[in-house]
């Protein structure tokens, strides 16, 4: 799909890590047209171990002569890395940023070339191939350069492609979204835990209850309510609870958490810009 195309990851932490285990599982490129960059002299020393790309500290070197450049250290640090790299950047190259709250306006002005850009929200279920990504194109990306982003992505997890102006929200939902589904397991953990269930049980018991309520979800593509509808005896467990839920404002509190986590994103969004 790639064309053996020469991939830079500056900034192989997780989220980089878990691109190159995809792509390289998937076989878009081979290990030897992989660069990845990051400072820790022994990390890359574990990245050639374990996969037998090229890692190296030096950032200017690995995006020199690189067709796809992924930009996937921390937001704080994108301000330094892109003026750091500025000067080596070709205009051919295609940089996919995984960095929250950077803007392709404000990559594309921090790089001071008119590259094309993907931006992209993954979540840390990558790291296990179950992620949800939302990409979006800049100003410059073509839809050869979205398919490429795509490719990538597809290879840890599910992919969409969205404006621009949705990636906020979907920071909101699906960026952040795991760790709201943290606390749902880690709540009904004690749950079990408070009705007699031995912690190690109940925790597989809620895990797995999550993982299978959002397979069925995913694989019947029926709405949920309808599957919600659906196990609810008349008089029974289920609509008991379902009566305490509504009580306690679940919905309510997951839509707030989405709508101030977009807002933040938003917020963090015009700090990047300048
Ligand atoms: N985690 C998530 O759920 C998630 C979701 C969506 C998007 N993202 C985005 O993904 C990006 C990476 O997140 P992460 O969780 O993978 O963070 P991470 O594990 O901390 O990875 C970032 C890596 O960047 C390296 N680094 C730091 N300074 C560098 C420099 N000057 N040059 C090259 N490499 C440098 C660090 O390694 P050294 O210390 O060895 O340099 C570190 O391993 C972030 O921008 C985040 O916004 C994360």
């Amino acid at each position: 799909m790639l064309n053996n195309k020469k991939i830079a990851v500056i900034g192989a932490g997780n989220m980089g890590k878990a691109l190159i285990g995809g792509m390289l599982s998937a076989k878009l490129t081979p290990p030897k047209n992989i660069v990845a960059s990051r400072r820790n002299e022994e990390a890359l020393k574990e990245l050639r171990r374990r996969w037998s790309i090229h890692a190296i500290a030096d950032n200017k070197k690995a995006v020199k002569g690189a067709d796809i450049v992924i930009l996937a250290v921390k937001p704080q640090l994108a301000q330094a890395v892109l003026a750091e790299i500025a000067p080596v950047v070709d205009k051919k190259q295609l940089i996919i940023s995984i960095m929250a709250g950077l803007t392709t306006t404000t990559i594309n002005k921090k790089l001071k070339k008119s590259c094309p850009v993907v931006r992209a929200m993954p979540n840390t279920p990558c790291l296990v191939d179950a992620g949800a990504t939302a990409i979006c194109a800049g100003a410059h990306a073509t839809d050869k350069d979205l398919a490429a982003a795509e490719a990538i992505f597809k290879s840890v997890g599910k992919v969409v492609t969205l404006p621009e102006t949705s990636l906020d929200a979907v920071t909101g939902l699906s960026g952040s979204g795991p760790v709201y589904i943290f606390m749902v397991i880690e709540a009904m953990i004690d749950g079990g835990v408070k009705m007699g269930i031995p912690r190690p049980i109940a925790a597989q018991l809620a895990a797995q209850t999550v993982f299978g309520a959002a397979k069925l979800v995913l694989e019947t593509g029926r709405h949920p309510a309808i599957l919600k509808d659906e196990v609810t005896t008349p008089g029974g467990c289920a609509i008991n609870a379902i009566h305490i839920l509504e009580n306690k404002g679940l919905r309510s509190v997951l839509i707030d958490a989405i709508v101030t986590a977009t807002n933040r994103s938003q917020e963090l969004s015009r700090l990047y810009a300048d």
